[in-house]
């Protein structure tokens, strides 16, 4: 439904000349039918461009943008403009005509292309109805909260029945409560209109909750696409286990961190983070090290999580005995289908 090809975006804020910004390098994403495909990446790192140049209000430097199979950078002017009616958009801040009551801004998109006033009331009461304002037709948007702010740019959004909805960090000036109820409404018009929805954000919850594949931005380039369910298990980049991590909130005590050395020396113990999903999360994991490789494993953080449909057991622990057995519980467990990082190792006196 949306395909970018090898697109590129360099701003030239002060003509083209020095002071060049490259947003986005050679990006490739296709995001099919139906799915609802999450990008993040951290401040900066080119979110909004990328989002911005699937509808054209960035005109890519290079590359091409094909949406419902038509190829939007091949088109301006009125062609461009109509092709547009089939991809929504909401913004962070809402983006609403204040002096525009409800029902006004709803109508507005509708409005520009014409439609009759009779035409236009049946599209949008529906549309108020389906993301729960239908009882503030008649309000301001200073009226409202933002939840409700971002329920009438939803509504606005889909007025001209696009195929495909931009979110450019829509939750972000939410708090949490009001981020789960309108990603819960992002959730159910996926489902019952079929939209596809690609979501930018920096927010590992937003991805949790209603993402069915993310990819990771870093300084302009895609450099991780994956299932949600496997990048929460398996980030495959520094990036993507940095983002999780903090994420998890799994870290090992700062105290340890201090005492952590890259190399293992004479009478060091590997301390390792460990991530586990589907069959070994219910594996004895911990005595199975102890008896069958005779290692001591002192836990130093545990938590189980849901994702979805899947659950993760995610481990901080140190491996406590001689290097030749800690090396082989380390082998025992990545032979188990576990994801083991070592965050370096600790000297022990004892
Ligand atoms: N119109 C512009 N002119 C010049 N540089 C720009 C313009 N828009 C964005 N940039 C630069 O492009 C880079 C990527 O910006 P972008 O807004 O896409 O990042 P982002 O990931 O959305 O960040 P944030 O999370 O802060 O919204 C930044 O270095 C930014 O300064
Ligand atoms: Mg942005």
């Amino acid at each position: 439904m949306i395909r970018l090809h090898d697109v590129s975006k360099t701003y030239y804020p002060r003509g083209r000349g020095d002071g060049a910004v490259t947003a986005l390098r050679h990006a490739d994403l296709h995001v099919p039918r139906g799915e609802i495909h999450g990008v993040i990446g951290l401040s900066g790192a080119g979110k909004s461009t990328l989002i911005r140049c699937v509808n054209l209000l960035e005109r890519p430097t290079t590359g091409t943008v094909t949406v419902d199979g038509q190829e939007l950078t091949a088109l301006s002017g009125a062609a461009l403009n109509q092709a547009r009616h089939r991809i929504g958009m909401i913004f962070q801040h809402f983006n609403l005509l204040t002096s525009r009551t409800v029902f006004a801004n709803v109508s507005l998109p509708l409005e520009l292309m014409g439609m009759k006033r009779a035409a236009i009331r049946e599209r949008v009461l529906p549309l108020l109805d389906l993301v729960g304002l239908a009882d503030k037709a008649d309000q301001y948007p200073a009226q409202l909260s933002g939840g409700q702010k971002q329920r009438v740019a939803i509504a606005r959004a889909l007025a001209s029945r696009p195929k495909v909805l931009l979110c450019d960090e829509a939750t972000s000036a939410l708090d949490p409560h009001t981020t789960g109820s309108i990603l819960e409404l992002l959730r159910d018009i996926n489902q019952q209109l079929g939209l596809t929805i690609l979501l930018i954000t920096h927010e590992m919850e937003v991805v949790k909750s209603i993402c069915h594949r993310v990819s990771l931005i870093s300084d302009g380039e895609l450099v991780e696409e994956a299932d949600v369910g496997d990048f929460f298990t398996a980030p495959r980049t520094r990036l993507g286990r940095d983002f999780l991590n903090a994420f998890l909130e799994l870290e090992p005590p700062r105290a340890l961190i201090e005492r952590l050395e890259e190399t293992p020396g004479p009478h060091s113990h590997p301390v390792v983070r460990l991530a586990f999903s589907g069959d070994a999360v219910s594996t004895p994991l911990v005595s199975r090290l102890a008896r069958e490789c005779g290692v001591d494993v002192s836990i130093l953080q545990a938590k189980v999580e849901s994702i979805q449909d899947r659950t993760l057991g995610l481990m901080i622990a140190e491996l406590m005995g001689p290097a030749e057995k800690t090396r082989e519980a380390l082998d025992y467990l990545e032979s188990h289908d576990l994801q083991v990082e070592v965050l370096g190792h600790v000297q022990r006196d004892d």
